[in-house]
């Protein structure tokens, strides 16, 4: 039997982990969630929900990967026959989010160049709305070369080179280079945004606490809808990485180091982006509340904005959409790899063949979106997965191994034997009780939304 693949060094897990984790969540969700959500005094819940579900998911999903050496469909399937589903439902929510970051990914590319010479020029969301997405939708059997259909391609390049070079020559190596990268792009990225006028404004509106919104459900709710999607938990990436880890790692000081890393990456995009937000205030002389965004519209239509009006515009445009292009390649990697090893072991077939077929169909997936209707099935998509797919995924894989299968006492003493730090009663309340109840609540509540 071939031997299983293995990550070289710890330091290379954490990073892959870590690249996972970090990526537009961090970038354009956290800021914005964290503001709108009682500002200074989200940190509250927010490190509630990384003690109490980030933290021991993550523990979890290693200790399955690492105690089953296995993907997550079989590594479930080896915990109870009946549980395989699980797994298969978490690598098809990765599979259909591959299919549509890698546009977003795209875009980003497109605005790495556009950034030379701000070639948004002086109205940035009507280029973005008009120009940019009415020009790259021309359809994959449009008239006119579809723009963004060959920075598409590219990323799948991209993805396939590193997927195909395998674990430890692969993934590793990419994460290897992108992450450490990506923390000194960032760091820049703060230190120019924290020396604009106006900085100081934006932080001031970021950190200034609303402690009367700490009684508010949502707000809970909000932090742990955060902490979830930010850790790239639930979407099997995390059992997959863990299957490679070398029989003797700790597993509970890896969850918290990764848990650790994705906040402070959190962090500093929140304190770079406000601090960004505070100077266009200024610029505009609006108040900072007016100007916050998040996702789609902070990205390609407030950023272009700012950046046209600081000095050096190119150079901070690069940076920018630099860091969007890498932290969403190393989550591509990721979410890429579930499906590749499942197929790989449920198949029996080669890696090469395994990703020919499973990257193969995914980058046909992905043409899909490369078109005017397509933006608005990304949009759909990308709601679904996020409200219901994901939220689904943690509470089935909760609710299997804490209620059905009994298994947090085996996963306990698994991980117990390879770790410094001992899991305690603290671990399976978290997972037993807290996590199901949060993911419970937080469906009804979007169930409640969407059907008002
Ligand atoms: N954890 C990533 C972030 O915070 O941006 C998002 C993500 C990456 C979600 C990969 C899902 C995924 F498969
Ligand atoms: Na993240």
């Amino acid at each position: 039997m071939e031997q299983r693949s293995q990550w070289g060094t710890r330091i290379g897990f954490l990073l892959a982990a870590i690249g996972s984790a970090v990526g537009l969540g961090n970038i354009w969700r956290f800021p914005a969630t964290a503001f709108e959500n009682g500002g200074g005094a989200f940190f509250v819940p927010y490190l509630f929900a990384l003690l109490t579900a980030g933290i021991p998911l993550l523990i979890m999903e290693y200790t399955i990967g690492h105690k089953y050496r296995s993907s997550s469909p079989r590594s479930f399937s080896k915990i109870s026959k009946g549980m395989e589903w699980i797994g298969w439902w978490q690598v098809l929510i990765s599979f259909v989010i591959s299919t549509y970051y890698p546009i977003i990914i795209a875009w980003s590319i497109m605005y790495t160049y556009f950034s030379f010479g701000t070639k948004w020029g002086d109205d940035p969301t009507a280029f973005f709305v008009s120009d940019f997405l009415n020009k790259s939708d021309a359809g994959i059997f449009g008239s006119i070369v579809p723009s963004v259909l060959i920075p598409v391609i590219f990323v799948w390049i991209f993805v396939f080179f590193f997927l195909g070079r395998g674990v430890k020559k692969g993934i590793e190596f990419a994460n290897r280079i992108f992450i450490p990268t990506l923390l000194i792009v960032f760091i820049i990225i703060v230190i120019r945004a924290l020396t604009l006028p106006g900085a100081m404004e934006g932080l001031d509106a970021f950190f200034k606490p609303d402690w009367s919104r700490i009684m508010d459900g949502s707000v809970w709710i909000a932090a742990y809808g955060q902490i979830f999607f930010s850790l790239s938990i639930a979407f099997a990436i995390m059992i997959t990485y863990a299957s490679y880890l070398p029989k003797k790692s700790d597993i509970t000081n890896n969850a918290f180091i990764t848990g650790f890393a994705n906040s402070s990456f959190e962090l500093l995009a929140g304190i770079g982006v406000f601090a960004v937000l505070g100077f266009m205030a200024t610029q505009t002389s609006q108040p900072v509340s007016e100007v916050v965004q998040s996702g789609v519209g902070l990205a390609f239509m407030v950023f272009p904005e700012i950046i046209s009006q600081m000095p050096a515009s190119s150079f901070f445009g690069v940076l920018f959409f630099g860091a969007l292009v890498l932290a969403g390649i190393s989550s591509m990697i990721s979410i890429s790899e579930t499906y590749i090893a499942a197929v790989q072991e449920k198949f029996s077939i080669s890696r090469g063949k395994a990703l020919m077929f499973g990257g193969g169909l995914a980058f046909l997936a992905s043409l899909l979106y490369a078109n005017q209707g397509g933006l608005n099935l990304l949009d759909t998509v990308d709601y679904f997965i996020n409200n219901y797919g994901v939220a689904l995924a943690g509470l089935f894989e909760v609710v299997a191994i804490a209620w059905f299968a009994k298994g947090l006492r085996d996963l306990q003493t698994h991980a117990d034997n390879i770790s410094d730090i001992k899991l305690g009663i603290w671990w399976r309340i978290s997972l037993g009780a807290i996590t199901p109840v949060v993911l419970g609540f937080m469906m009804l509540q979007n169930l409640k939304t969407d059907l008002s």
